[in-house]
């Protein structure tokens, strides 16, 4: 998960990162009285989870409370890269004398940690490791030993920082690290880091990425998270613990097993191409348990989904036997009631798999159509997408 500027200050200020002061604004009115609250020079700075906002003119510098309130309503609902500004920061003003770069982050290729820093940071840093490669010092960081103080010594030699600036520069990149590290994060970058006039070291930008697989042990984690910008049904699902991806195209898939669920959304797309070109809506994995609660969550995000137009339940009876399975369906259509408003192609195989097929059979839903083999089910799935056009 991607953070938005002002959660990574927060969590870079309850690290003990030198931050400056910054509140969050979603209207003029409140840019104003921020910039009130924090005095002097202020910078009204675009929220989006995107990079470059400086360049497109979402990073203004406000000498006055109502110069603030005046260029929040210009940045407030601006378009940036595709992402609309809902929110600003006010970030106090700093008196930059230099810009410096530095980041830590997962290098999933290595199998370990890498660091980046430069003494030429700002709003160029891209352009810079293309061009000029050399100027970006690239250390590679063992994940049992971490930064510690020898490490960023290190880090600060090749960036080639002054020898007065070192101790500072030292002391955040270790904060920084703290950050990187209790907080489960796979990015923590600052850009720019800057010296002020008064030669402090400041993180003035901040970007982190959070790795979602520890947010079990990460309790705070769950309130970062962006709930505007979730597909609805991808947070339903997520709420339901089923694993969902949404697609663009007309027939829902329900499957028991990331394997079975991809093969099928192959089948589909195959099948599709004799019925107008029809293709899948959705991935959804319900795992392995396919209970009646859990089958009648699973069908309940897809039938809110307007795209579909014909749904394929494809389950392979394991340990969970068909013959559950079925009852499972057969529940979930009664808890779904009026709602299974779109025509299921159910196909089982494996495990009780002639039990399961006569409870659905004698069950005879109006909706159901039952298919023996993949094939067939998705032919007749699509069929129906189809149609149902
Ligand atoms: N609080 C601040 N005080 C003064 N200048 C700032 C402040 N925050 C950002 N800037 C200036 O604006 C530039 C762009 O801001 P930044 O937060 O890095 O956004 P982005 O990287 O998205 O363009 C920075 O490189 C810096 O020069
Ligand atoms: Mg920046």
């Amino acid at each position: 998960m991607d953070l938005f500027e002002y959660q990574a200050r927060d969590l870079f200020e309850a690290h003990g990162v030198p931050v400056l002061a910054g509140i969050v604004a979603q209207t003029p009115e409140e840019a104003k009285a921020a910039a009130e609250k924090i005095g002097g020079v202020v910078v009204v700075k675009a929220q989006v989870k995107v990079g470059g906002r400086g360049k497109a003119g979402g990073v203004k510098v406000a000498k006055t409370p109502d110069e603030a309130f005046e260029y929040a309503s210009a940045i407030l609902g601006m378009d940036i890269k595709g992402h609309t500004v809902h929110k600003v920061m006010i970030a106090q003003g700093a008196d930059i004398a230099e810009e410096y770069y530095f980041s830590v982050l997962l290098d999933r290729a290595n199998r370990n940690y890498l660091a980046m820093c430069s003494v030429e940071g700002g709003v160029e840093i891209e352009q810079l490791a293309v061009e000029r490669p050399d100027a970006l010092a690239r250390i590679a960081i063992d994940p049992s030993v971490g930064i510690d103080r020898a490490k960023a010594d290190e880090i600060i030699e090749a960036a080639g920082f002054a020898p007065e600036l070192r101790e500072g520069v030292a002391n955040t990149i270790l904060k920084l690290w703290d950050v990187f590290v209790k907080e489960d994060a796979t990015l923590v970058e600052v850009n720019p880091l800057v010296k002020t006039g008064a030669g402090d070291i400041l993180a003035l930008d901040g970007k982190v990425t959070l790795d979602e697989n520890a947010d079990f042990r990460q309790q705070g984690h769950a309130a970062l998270e962006d709930k505007d910008a979730t597909d609805p049904l991808e947070a339903k699902a997520k709420e339901n613990d089923l694993n969902y991806v949404k697609l663009d195209g007309e027939v829902g898939i329900i499957g028991n097993g990331a394997g079975l669920v991809m093969s099928t959304l192959d089948v589909v797309a195959y099948a599709g191409e004799k019925h107008g070109d029809v293709k899948p809506a959705n991935f959804l994995d319900i795992g392995g348990g396919a209970s009646a609660e859990v089958m009648a969550a699973g069908l309940d995000v897809i039938l809110n989904d307007s795209q579909v137009k014909s749904v394929f339940v494809n389950v392979f009876g394991g340990i969970t036997a068909c013959d559950a399975v079925a009852n499972g369906i057969v529940k979930a259509l009664e808890i779904l009631g009026d709602k299974e408003n779109k025509p299921l192609v159910v196909r089982l195989d494996g495990n009780n798999v002639e039990e399961g097929r006569r409870i659905l059979a004698e069950a005879n839903h109006p909706m159901v159509t039952l298919a023996d083999t993949m094939d067939e089910g998705a032919d007749k799935a699509a069929e129906l997408a189809h149609a149902g056009r």
